[in-house]
């Protein structure tokens, strides 16, 4: 006799498919005489494995969100502390080794002393000062991998033991492909700073940041689509896509961010609100074409991340008010007030950051807050958009 937990495969239906299709445990019944039994009890059986898989793998992607933040506060301690060429190679599996003797110390050291960063910047520099900038670019490398090791064992073991609803299959695979393509980019952006400059190019390291945040936020928006469902009528037609809006400038803001950080732009022009001693500084367009200035020209640049962060407030502090106005005690209402919070409180850290001349806890601040950022700008647009619905109904009801 199957257990009464089993679903007799015409019983459900997945948005119009049998659930047998969707290869889980509990589909594999074909028992007619216990269809009835079955039907009546493995409902809410099934409602509850399904509500029980949900909220281990919403565990699980918080949990490798978190892994991603820290590899990405790593990161940026590895730029500020000018460690990132430290390692010349590309081993993505032997390279989990450090040097472990003195002659293999001594190799890497080597290999290092080739590269124009250290001809014509740290020439002169000891072995164990190498072996600093070496064990932070070690550790974001390792931190890379382990984000890797963590999204993939689990979520291999989740898919061979059923427990993957086949909405989630397309969308986890994407993210480990997106965490594959980034490992390919964080070596593209590396191998830009080993022959001619003495760093790598800002276009290179804004675009693995911008890759860090894509991943993050992915996983994010997943996690969050399978909490239990709360849906709540957006405050007024506009919210969702002025959610949509918010969460497009904040990727934009911190490819800014990016590049701001890539060009050393922060070390320049220490003033605020004023810059250059004006509103607008003369000398923004210098270079030709002109496009070349908004990617290569640091006051451009500093120039434009300012704009951009001006333009994501006023767009984050307008909706929170119109937020408020329409749904006071709503629950997105809450989450956009957060993120106008957020939004204010990364201003004035960009600011002192700015004033200070990117001390390294600033710098990192900084780039921390941007994270904080976009998690809330996902979550306040997922919540809009509700959580991933009931996949489940009875056949023909
Ligand atoms: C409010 C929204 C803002 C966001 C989301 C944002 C985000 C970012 C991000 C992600 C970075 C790259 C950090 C790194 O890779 O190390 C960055 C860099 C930077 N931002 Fe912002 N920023 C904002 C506002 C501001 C403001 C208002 C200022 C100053 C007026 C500012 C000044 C800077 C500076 C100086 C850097 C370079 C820091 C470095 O070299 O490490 N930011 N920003």
């Amino acid at each position: 006799m199957p257990p009464l937990w089993t679903i007799p495969a015409a019983s459900f239906q997945w948005e119009g498919c049998d659930l047998e299709a969707l290869d889980l445990p509990f589909s594999a019944c074909n028992s007619t005489a216990m269809n009835t039994l079955a039907h009546t009890a493995a409902v809410p059986s099934a409602m509850h494995g399904r509500d029980r898989n949900r909220a281990v793998i919403r565990a699980w992607l918080y949990a490798v969100a978190l892994v991603i933040f820290a590899l990405i506060v790593v990161g940026g301690a590895t730029r500020l502390t000018e460690s990132g060429l430290s390692i010349t190679e590309w081993k993505p599996i032997h390279g989990v080794v450090p040097p472990l003797s003195a002659a293999e110390w001594q190799e890497e050291f080597d290999l290092y002393r080739q590269i124009p960063q250290y001809q014509q910047i740290n020439r002169g520099m000891s072995l164990d000062e190498f072996k600093t900038i070496y064990w932070w670019e070690w550790a974001h490398r390792f931190l890379a991998r382990s984000v890797g090791v963590v999204f993939a064992l689990p979520l291999a073991f989740f898919w061979l033991t059923g427990r993957l609803e086949p909405f989630l299959k397309p969308r986890l695979l994407a993210i480990l492909a997106l965490g594959a393509l980034q490992g390919g980019i964080g070596w593209w952006m590396v191998a830009s700073g080993l022959s001619v400059r003495t760093d790598v190019s800002q276009y290179r390291l804004a675009t693995h940041l911008t890759l860090a945040c894509v991943i993050f936020a992915a996983i994010i928006w997943v996690a969050r689509g399978l909490a239990p469902p709360r849906y709540e009528a957006p405050p007024s037609r506009a919210s969702t896509p002025v959610a949509g809006l918010i969460l497009l400038l904040t990727f934009v803001q911190i490819y800014l961010g990016g590049l701001v950080a890539g060009l050393n732009a922060g070390m320049t022009f220490n003033t605020w609100p004023l810059m250059d001693g004006a509103w607008i500084p003369s000398g923004l367009l210098t270079m030709q074409p002109a496009w070349r200035n908004f990617f290569e020209n640091v006051m451009t640049v500093q120039f434009v991340h300012r704009i951009g962060a001006y333009t994501l407030f006023t767009v984050v502090a307008l909706h929170a008010v119109f937020s408020l106005l329409e749904a006071p005690a709503g629950r997105q209402t809450k989450v956009a007030l957060i993120l106008c919070f957020l939004v204010l409180a990364q201003a004035a850290i960009g600011i002192m950051t700015l004033l200070l001349a990117v001390p390294i806890g600033w710098g990192l601040a900084h780039q921390a807050g941007g994270v904080a950022v976009l998690a809330m700008a996902v979550v306040h647009l997922r919540s809009l958009r509700g959580e991933y619905p009931e996949r489940y109904r009875l056949a023909g009801a």
